[in-house]
């Protein structure tokens, strides 16, 4: 039972400024929400453990962590997808220490047991000498991970052994994961995901990623500057930013008039056809048109998929990233290069090095945000923000403050479509979700104790 420190008095002020819309800065920081969130948020929630061809093979596995949960996630030999607790049930040690590999059985450093890839325990060191007969080796198997399912080859884990499907958690997102992930038949991941630390609350990495296509123009005005990115102060507000439940949202940035300069820009015209076959009319037209994707799925994966280089050698490509949180002050971003499995070679390559000029510990784009979001928690700690709030608009569908926009009923995917993409309706969305869930029978303990 973790402690709650965090006054009723305090929750209900901080409810209250959230359902006018504003979000208490202190929440960025504060120790106590965050053992609410790792509690009544990750111990619910879907959480990506890791694409299908990162482990291709009977025996292939990857480590991951589901924040402090860590896992095995392997095939077996039937080619079945398993994930285990990446703990030995002897005394506990961390049973798997590299990152990925090939396996028959996992043996425990510590004292030797090992285990096959459905987890059972099937060897221990000196055994009928040390345990005698009675021992049940098949009550000390490893411990299976409550939930696992997939996606469109993204594998998910979810801790609580009652959470809805995977497919019904991400509601209508599987239509626009169906362009993102199945447009031409699967992806691929390429290379490792890359992994480092940055200085971040979790809530500030996924909303910039999912809700924040504003930011574009002023942190990454470089781009601009380069003459990869126009002049024009809108450019990253066209399209249209979809919400949908669960608070999962993306956006669908376009070119100012919305129509495309050329159709699937930046992708070979060999992969035309492999679009026109794999999705719908109504997707088939948003891929068309569409210069960036950019969103996210609640909690805590992010995903863009870019047109990136200049004219005449542009290149597209998909970046999954998962925000692990490590305290409230910082996250581990896992960081994924996935193209179409169609692609030609050679074009793979090119993009892979485009991806890498862009995003993870090189990107230069990656550094333009972490900077940002490494002075939002070192500015809100102080004593003075206990009562200080964030400017998020009071009404969600209002244009940054000053006019009223209406959902576009001609949007032709699901959810609830604004047509613009400088609009907090993703962002507040999250906050909401974020609220009902930290807020989950917070006080009823308290109160019947
Ligand atoms: S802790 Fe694994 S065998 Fe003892
Ligand atoms: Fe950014």
């Amino acid at each position: 039972m973790i402690k709650k420190t965090l006054e009723e008095k305090a929750f209900k002020h901080l409810k209250e400024k959230m359902e006018e819309g504003l979000l208490p800065q202190w929440v960025l920081t504060d120790p106590d929400i965050y053992e609410l969130e790792i509690e009544k948020i990750f111990g619910y929630s879907w959480q990506f453990l890791g694409h299908e061809t990162e482990i291709k093979e009977p025996g292939s596995y990857v480590t991951r962590w589901m924040v402090y949960d860590p896992v095995i996630l392997l095939r077996n030999r039937n080619g079945e997808i398993k994930a285990f607790l990446n703990s030995c049930t002897h005394r506990g040690t961390q049973l798997c220490t590299a990152d990925r590999g090939n396996k028959k059985t996992f043996t425990c450093p510590y004292h030797g047991w090992s285990y096959n890839l459905d987890g059972d325990l099937i060897g221990i060191v000196a055994g009928n000498k040390v345990y005698g007969e009675e021992m049940d080796k098949s009550e000390w198997g490893l411990r299976p991970i409550p939930k696992v399912e997939s996606y469109q080859g993204m594998i998910f884990g979810n801790l609580d052994p009652n959470a809805e499907s995977l497919e019904d958690y991400l509601g209508d997102m599987k239509w626009y994961l169906d362009i993102l992930l199945g447009r031409s038949g699967g992806m691929e991941v390429i290379g490792l995901p890359q992994r480092w630390v940055a200085k971040a609350n979790w809530k500030a990495t996924t909303e910039n990623f999912a809700a924040d296509p504003y930011h574009v123009q002023t942190t990454h005005r470089s781009t601009v500057e380069m003459g990869i990115s126009p002049e024009d102060p809108l450019y990253a507000g066209y399209g249209h930013q979809v919400v949908m439940k669960n608070a999962h949202g993306i956006n669908v940035i376009t070119s100012k008039t919305g129509k495309a300069r050329v159709p699937f820009q930046g992708t070979p015209d060999s992969m035309w056809p492999l679009f026109e076959q794999h999705l719908t009319p109504e997707q088939l037209d948003i891929q068309s048109k569409v210069t960036v994707f950019v969103g996210g799925v609640y909690p805590n994966l992010s995903f863009v998929s870019p047109i990136h280089g200049t004219e005449g050698d542009l290149h597209n490509y998909l970046n999954f990233r998962m925000w692990r949180p490590l305290s409230p002050e910082k996250v581990e971003v896992w960081c994924w290069f996935l193209i179409d499995k169609a692609m030609p070679e050679e074009y793979k390559q090119a993009a892979y090095k485009g991806y890498l000029g862009s995003f993870g510990p090189s990107g230069t784009l990656e550094q333009d945000d972490t900077e940002t979001w490494a002075r939002i928690v070192e500015v809100s700690k102080g004593l003075m923000m206990k009562d200080k709030e964030l400017n998020y608009n009071s009404v969600s569908n209002y244009l940054m403050g000053y006019k009223r926009v209406e959902p576009d009923e001609n949007f032709p995917g699901p959810g609830t479509a604004y047509p613009t993409t400088y609009i907090d309706s993703i962002a507040r969305s999250m906050h909401e979700r974020w609220l009902e869930l930290i807020s989950k029978d917070l006080f009823v303990k308290e109160e019947s104790r």
